[in-house]
């Protein structure tokens, strides 16, 4: 590659048009005035593979994969790093020099460092933490609340048996607890997280009985459309430390931008307004 080459990356999905990715990564790469393009791409799952394994020879030093391809982007890599195999998902992939296609998941990294910076308070081994829901976005929340030192999780999904699968990898210190009693185990819990969809724009509200939260828990909604959830708005009321979902999404973001484009980027105040917009 000629020194003068502008590096590619982007974001594969399908579909791809709700994506905020290409406008988080073009704030950045203009804010630290760095050469380089972000480029969405709408890609069905028959052609992927196809058009992953010619991105390189295109230019592209990488790219975010999104619904529904983060299972195959983990099964094509050469590469994957523990944290992405233990989820079971890529979220982003770098294509080296070597021509090798790397794979990392950073949606846990995400998840814990829009903790750490929005609530610099929170301290993840002060208790249990709370888990709601057994997809694909709770095994990134379980596998990095472990990784930060939670003693203990109670999990619990709608579905039990995907809830009992997720105990099976991620080992004793996850405790299943029926959906029905999911009220129940917020009760000593430092820290609850919703994983599930619901809440989001356009779903039900989740509706699990608040009572028993501790006052000064810290709960998290992955969801960020709209920022504010029934869960968090009543957790607030209630007293808790409460941190939407829309700083997972910034934060997740970070790790691939650095390695595709050369600089670490600062995740400012600023980019959450200029993603709602
Ligand atoms: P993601 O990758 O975003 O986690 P997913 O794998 O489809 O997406 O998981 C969606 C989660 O929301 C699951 O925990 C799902 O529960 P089930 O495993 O029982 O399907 C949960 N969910 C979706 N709609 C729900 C509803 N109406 N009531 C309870 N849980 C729901």
């Amino acid at each position: 590659m000629s020194a003068a080459k502008i590096p590619l990356a982007g974001v594969i999905g399908h579909p791809i048009a709700h994506s905020k990715s290409p406008r988080l990564h073009g704030h950045w790469l203009r804010k630290l005035g760095l050469a380089g393009h972000y480029v969405p791409m709408d890609v069905a799952p028959q052609d992927f593979e196809e058009v992953l394994r010619a991105l390189p020879k295109a230019g592209y030093v990488g790219v975010n994969v999104t619904v529904p391809h983060k299972e195959a982007a983990l099964r094509i890599a050469d590469d994957v790093t523990d944290r992405a195999a233990l989820i079971g998902a890529a979220n982003t992939l770098t294509f080296t020099a070597d021509g090798r296609i790397h794979a990392d998941n950073t949606d846990g990294y995400g998840f814990i460092a829009n903790l750490q910076q929005s609530a610099p308070e929170w301290d993840p081994a002060s208790g249990p933490a709370a888990v709601l829901g057994a997809g694909g976005a709770a095994r990134a929340v379980l596998s990095s609340l472990l990784d930060a030192g939670v003693p203990e999780i109670y999990l619990s999904n709608r579905t039990r048996p995907r809830a009992e699968a997720l105990r099976a990898d991620f080992g004793n210190k996850v405790k299943v607890v029926d959906w029905v009693q999911a009220g129940n185990m917020l009760e000593d819990a430092a820290t609850v997280v919703n994983t599930t969809s619901l809440g989001m724009m356009g779903h039900p509200e989740l509706r699990v009985p608040l009572d028993g939260l501790q006052k000064g828990a810290l709960v998290t909604d992955l969801v960020y459309n709209p920022l504010q959830t029934r869960l968090l708005r009543e957790a607030e009321d209630m007293g808790c430390v409460t941190v939407d979902g829309l700083g997972m999404l910034i934060h997740q973001a970070v790790p691939g931008f650095e390695r595709w484009f050369g600089q670490r980027p600062e995740v400012a105040a600023d980019i959450r307004a200029i993603l709602l917009r």
